[in-house]
């Protein structure tokens, strides 16, 4: 019967399905409106797509005459939105991993697979640092902290006395010789370092001064106001850790 009545000729509706339709579409479009001002939250997309695909729904049935076409034509057009809808998902996917802009290309870059500095040169593999979510930190972490085997933020308990001694110990034998507490020497006075200077910095800088001097923004611009170049001092960490504690032991004193 539909086979004949669709070859027969022209289908007509009656008029008030049509104006059932067209009262059915006003009325999503006007919670459609109401929906776009409301918040969802993340539910925001589906209830905006669930709203379209009933009004299409409702278009392609009674306007498009698709209830009462031959049933193959339902079947080659929900298919077609099945499939659209499986490469639209396939195709997401990656936008999991996704990330910024490469300033060089000024091209999307992948999340993963790399990380630039402000300057825009890409920092190698080696030097890349994960944080807990596994993302790569950005380049602000090397300025707060510079460069060097630290690639954490220290968090630095109560100071420790004892270790201070220690590190006094060592200051005297190694820094003194460019560096006073409180005056300019041969370097810059560090009595007050740890007021404008992280714990992972200053150990990134007694553990490895070449690199900062040569990268880190901070320290080149010190360098400017220095004859000499901080050298290598060959301190172990747990050498440095305790040169730190000295140090902050040093600013708090100052600080009373
Ligand atoms: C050969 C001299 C020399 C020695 C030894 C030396 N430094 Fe330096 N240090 C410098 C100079 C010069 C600078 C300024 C940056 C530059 O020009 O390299 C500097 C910079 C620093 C800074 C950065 C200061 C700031 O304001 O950011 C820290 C921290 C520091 N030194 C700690 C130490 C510690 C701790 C030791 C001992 C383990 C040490 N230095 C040994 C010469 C020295």
């Amino acid at each position: 019967m539909r086979n004949q009545a669709a070859s027969a000729g022209p289908h007509i509706l009656p008029l008030r399905i049509y104006l059932g339709v067209a009262g059915a579409l006003l009325v999503l479009t006007a919670i459609t409106i109401f929906a776009a001002q409301a918040d969802f939250g993340s539910w925001n997309l589906v209830v905006a797509l669930l709203i379209a695909a009933v009004k299409s729904t409702l278009v392609a049935l009674f306007f498009m005459h698709l209830k009462y076409d031959n049933r193959i034509y339902s079947v080659i057009f929900v298919g077609a939105i099945l499939f659209l809808g499986i490469f639209i998902t396939f195709t997401m996917f990656d936008t999991l991993n996704r990330g910024g802009i490469n300033p060089l290309t000024k091209m999307p870059i992948k999340q993963y697979a790399a990380i630039y500095e402000s300057n825009g040169s890409p920092i190698p593999v080696s030097e890349r640092i994960y944080n807990v979510s596994g993302r790569i930190v950005s380049n602000d972490f090397f300025l707060l902290n510079g460069y060097g085997p630290i690639k954490q933020e220290l968090t630095v308990d109560p100071i420790n006395e004892k270790l201070a001694a220690s590190g006094e110990k060592i200051f005297n034998k190694t820094c003194f010789r460019c560096h006073r507490l409180d005056e300019r020497f041969t370097g810059p006075p560090l009595g007050g370092v740890t007021a404008f200077r992280s714990p992972a910095f200053i150990m990134n800088m007694i553990l490895n001064p070449e690199e900062n001097i040569r990268r880190h923004a901070g320290v080149q611009a010190l360098q400017k106001q220095y004859y000499t170049i901080m050298t290598n001092q060959d301190l172990s960490i747990d050498e440095a850790r305790a040169v730190l504690e000295y140090l902050r032991s040093a600013n708090e004193r100052a600080g009373k």
